[in-house]
């Protein structure tokens, strides 16, 4: 991943994988290694049904931009984050996938049209626990505040995904450690989601990637 100083001070530019994405202060800075959960989404791609990407918490839109252009598939970005959702919209104009892909600058509960099914979903929540974001001082708070133990967020993610998620499809949620993708898979056992992990894979200290599929 480059990165290279546009004309405007306050904006920054890099490409992730071959995806131009530009991005200020005000938003997450995009972290090279998460250009594996997109690989992992185009893996996920190539056995499951066609259909559109939905990708959750998505920011500037880097992870999710990368999957859809790796895959030919249409998608859906969700962010909150008014400043956010325009940095995706402008990245992906400038990657030539606005007719492929489109922006909701909603909450995670609330992003689904009635009835919509997704084969593929990424989900990058904000996992940091409320009493450690001090450690992230360059980091938006509404970026990183996952709640009291870190999973608030990842726990909606998984709402949404268990209403959405196709039969045969699969769901590549970000967290921050082992022990979080472990208390968040108990949680979907003890709340009898139809859900389950199937594959954790580790990134040095940067962060872990579950797969999530139905069990039923
Ligand atoms: C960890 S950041 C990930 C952003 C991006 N995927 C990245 O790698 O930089 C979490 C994102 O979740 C968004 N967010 C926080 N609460 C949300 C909510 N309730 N619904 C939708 N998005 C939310 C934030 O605005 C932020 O962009």
């Amino acid at each position: 991943m480059q990165t290279s100083q546009p004309a405007d001070p306050a904006t920054r530019q890099l490409t992730f994988g071959d995806v131009a994405i530009v991005y200020d202060d005000r938003v997450l800075t995009p972290r090279p290694w998460t250009a594996a959960q997109s690989a992992w989404a185009a893996e996920a791609a190539a056995e499951a049904p066609s259909g559109p990407i939905l990708e959750l918490c998505s920011g500037v839109g880097h992870i999710g931009l990368l999957a859809m252009k790796s895959t030919g598939r249409r998608g859906v970005l969700v962010d909150i984050d008014p400043v956010a959702c325009d940095f995706s919209r402008g990245n992906i104009a400038v990657a030539g996938l606005s007719e492929m892909v489109e922006v909701r600058q909603r909450p995670v509960l609330e992003c689904l049209e009635l009835g919509e099914s997704f084969p593929l979903v990424v989900a990058d929540p904000p996992w940091v626990p409320s009493h450690d974001i001090g450690r992230f001082p360059d980091d938006p708070e509404l970026a990183i505040d996952g709640g009291d133990d870190g999973l608030a967020l990842a726990r909606d993610c998984v709402r949404t995904i268990d209403r959405c998620l196709h039969p045969d499809g699969a769901a590549v949620v970000q967290l921050g450690t082992v022990a979080q993708a472990d208390d968040l898979g108990d949680w979907m056992a003890d709340e009898g989601f139809e859900l389950s992990t199937t594959e954790v894979r580790t990134f040095g200290g940067s962060g872990v990637l579950m797969l999530l599929r139905r069990t039923a």
